[in-house]
């Protein structure tokens, strides 16, 4: 629309000019004309009345003079005649010539001068008049001069006349003109255009389009229109040989998954039923910073995963619009189409008052259910309030959801995560007939760590409304299990993994979470020089250890900086050559409790730099910030090891991504043995992240482990990854969902 309006804008500005430019001179000659017949006619007046003036001026005869000028005073236009001696005193004039015209006739002087008829235009108070002077002679002697004074405004109002038509016409034009162009850009360009990019769009996004004839005629984008049918024909018969390809490859078990072949599974498996997510953290969150808004993605497992899913299988996802310009780049209903630069599914935004977060998720979610959950020694607080807001929240969601999926007979549901408990059974009581998966994320504790919550009843109601419930191990299973067990009455089956409830049955599986391996890095040498890109950051020295976290409590990262202190004390001879990057999300940073351990790393960080650091060197470098997927890969590819020391962790993607990065299989991982990835990541280093004597030694090993020993370890662990998935995740847990009920 923006260019419409430019387009005609610019033309209107074209005709305007034009009409200006003609106006004036029309204008200009119009005035010339009348000023050249004013004066013609003033000259014949004077001459036709100095034959009489003449005479009777010599003779003295005023009286006579005086009638003269009466007489002829009364004819059209004429405002007034004099006549001057030949000091240009005013002799005799017409009644009612006033003193101001008279005194300011320098022409009479100049006509006296120069003894030649002379006329001027002037503006006489407001008055405009043409003035004639002509000289009176006695044989050859000037005696005085004769005045001849005519109203010369009817000139100007003939121009103004012109002025006013024509500004009217141009203004019929501009109206004319500008619907015109407007018409023409939307039926000859724009029109044409929005087809040919709906076209390609419907075509990249995999769906049926009708292409038009090659050769059909019609608009000046007949070539255009012509190349892009025939590179549209390209992608879709690209496409079903690609599809194709996948459902052959969907019968044998033992390829590896990738994103088509989910897609593909899913359409075999679904029937084109669509797939809603559910999640409170977004994949997208825009931002709005000096007028310019940006997009980001934030640091969190849920959404690495996710992301992955939906990319493949499209769908709806919904979660908090958490961000400043989340708003602006939402429709009316809070939805957009994304990736931004590649849309393949829905994100749909719920709004959330500031109590909400507060209550809902900064309250119960993180300061309850987070610290119940994850054995890292912070104790969760229990607060009615926050407990009426997460459900208050849950049935937020609930009721935006149902909404969604008012039309769809069975959908399929994934919830995810401790944000959600309650929502699997507020959809079923609404939806029985839709499929609803949850999956919680991060671990779940022994039955007797959880029984100190005073809605653990509700909670677990709640979560077994869905048909399925996932953890990332079996361990979180028994545990939920055995919680249920000891919670409420039930019918657990433990050979099936099976909890029966009034009636309604949910299977109790372990889906372990994983990244997309196909697309993290291709096999192949790597591309970047690891002096280059730790250079970037002022790391010059020989040996480069990694860690990439949330700023959370529960990630070991103090634990890891003590076994940093325990590896230098017990190394000299790295000291120099060895730096530990360690790259920090900022997270969850209204929490005080997350604020106060934000501030304990900085100082340990700093405390070792100081035992350890010299003037050209620093042990550990801390990059406090979010580093995106892309900047994360070079770093994943160059450091020497990747050091995970979560306290107590569901899965820890971070573990998953090093591998998958290392197409090289050079590397070491050193991984926690409390993060769910160690169950099958046995080929990593696996340390007990709180004692630092361990994380020492698995420091040393890692920077003494022979290049065979690093590749066969890290071919096994990133055979684990490539096998299992998120593709296969997600198409094993949404097997599971729409088998059930
Ligand atoms: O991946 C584990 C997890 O706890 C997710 O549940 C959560 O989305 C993520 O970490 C990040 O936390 P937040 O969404 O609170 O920033």
């Amino acid at each position: 629309m923006k260019q419409t309006f430019l387009v005609a804008l610019g033309a209107i500005a074209a005709i305007s000019l034009v009409v200006v430019g003609f106006t004036y001179d029309e204008a200009s000659k119009e005035e010339l004309r009348l000023s050249a017949d004013l004066q013609y006619r003033t000259r014949l007046l004077a001459d036709s009345l100095i034959e009489s003036v003449e005479p009777s001026f010599i003779n003295n005869s005023t009286t006579t003079l005086e009638r003269l000028i009466d007489r002829f005073t009364d004819r059209e236009r004429v405002v007034g005649l004099a006549v001057f001696d030949n000091k240009a005193a005013l002799v005799v004039g017409s009644e009612g010539l006033q003193d101001e015209v008279t005194r300011e006739l320098d022409v009479v002087q100049t006509a006296l001068d120069s003894d030649t008829p002379t006329g001027e235009f002037l503006t006489i108070a407001t008055s405009s008049l043409y003035v004639l002077a002509q000289p009176l002679h006695q044989g050859q002697t000037i005696v005085g001069a004769f005045v001849a004074i005519q109203d010369a405004s009817y000139i100007n109002a003939q121009t103004i006349v012109i002025w006013r038509t024509n500004i009217l016409r141009l203004l019929v034009q501009i109206i004319v003109f500008a619907a015109a162009v407007i018409a023409l850009l939307w039926f000859v360009i724009f029109r044409p255009l929005r087809r040919m990019t709906e076209t390609v769009k419907t075509a990249r996004a995999g769906r049926a389009v009708s292409l038009p004839h090659p050769s059909s005629p019609g608009t000046f984008f007949a070539p255009l229109a012509s190349e892009i049918s025939k590179m549209t024909t390209s992608l879709v018969h690209a496409r079903s040989a690609a599809s194709e390809e996948a459902r052959l490859r969907l019968e044998k078990l033992d390829t590896p998954w990738t994103a088509e072949r989910l897609k593909e599974f899913t359409k075999a498996y679904l029937k084109d039923r669509p797939i809603f997510v559910v999640s409170n953290r977004e994949p997208y969150i825009h931002t709005k910073t000096k007028n310019v808004i940006r997009y980001s993605v934030p640091p969190s497992g849920v959404i690495t995963a996710l992301s992955a899913t939906l990319e493949a299988c499209g769908g709806v996802w919904l979660a908090h619009g958490s961000g400043n310009a989340d708003k602006e780049t939402a429709d009316s209903e809070g939805k957009l189409e994304v990736p931004p630069d590649d849309p393949k599914y829905t994100l749909k935004r719920i709004w959330l008052t500031a109590k909400e977060i507060a209550g809902y998720y900064v309250g119960f979610a993180n300061e309850a259910l987070w610290p119940l959950s994850i054995m890292a020694h912070t104790r969760p607080v229990f607060n009615k309030e926050h407990w009426l807001d997460y459900r208050r929240v849950n049935g937020k969601f609930a009721h935006a959801l149902l909404n969604e999926i008012k039309e769809i007979s069975q959908p399929i549901i994934l919830v995810q995560d401790y944000h959600f408990a309650l929502l699997p059974q507020m959809i079923k009581n609404s939806r029985p007939d839709a499929q609803v998966g949850f999956f919680w994320h991060i671990p779940w504790p022994s039955a007797e760590a959880f029984s100190v919550c005073p809605w653990r009843k509700e909670l677990l109601e709640g979560m077994l409304g869905a048909d399925v419930v996932g953890f990332n191990t079996q361990q979180f299973c028994n545990n939920f299990i055995d919680t249920v067990g000891r919670e409420m009455e039930s019918q657990i089956d433990y050979e099936r993994f099976t909890i029966t409830r009034e009636g309604h049955q949910s299977s109790i599986k372990a889906f372990p979470i994983s990244v997309a391996f196909s697309n993290m890095a291709p096999e192949g040498e790597r591309e970047v020089t690891p002096s280059a890109i730790f250079g970037e950051l002022g790391i010059k020295t020989e040996f480069v250890g990694l860690g990439v976290d949330r700023l959370d409590y529960a990630k070991g990262i103090l634990e890891r900086f003590k076994g940093i202190e325990f590896f230098l004390a017990d190394n000299p001879t790295y000291h120099g050559r060895f730096t530990f990057l360690q790259i920090a999300a900022p997270s969850r940073e209204s929490i005080p409790r997350y604020r106060e351990h934000a501030a304990a790393v900085i100082a340990e960080a700093e405390r070792v730099n100081k035992l350890f650091g010299t003037k050209t060197w620093q042990p550990i470098v801390f990059e406090h910030r979010t580093y995106s997927h892309e900047e994360l890969q070079p770093l994943y590819k160059s450091a020497d090891f990747c050091l995970i020391t979560s306290l107590h962790d569901g899965m820890n993607l971070v573990a998953k991504e090093f591998v998958a990065a290392r197409s090289d299989n050079g590397g070491v991982l050193i991984l926690s043995q409390f993060a769910g990835a160690a169950r099958d990541m046995g080929s990593a280093l696996i340390i007990n992240p709180y004692s630092a004597e361990e994380t020492a030694n698995a420091i040393t090993k890692a920077l003494t482990m022979p290049g065979a020993e690093q590749k066969k370890r890290m071919k096994r662990l990133r055979g684990s990854v490539r096998d299992y998935n998120i593709y296969r995740w997600a198409a094993e847990f949404i097997k599971a969902v729409a088998s059930q009920g």
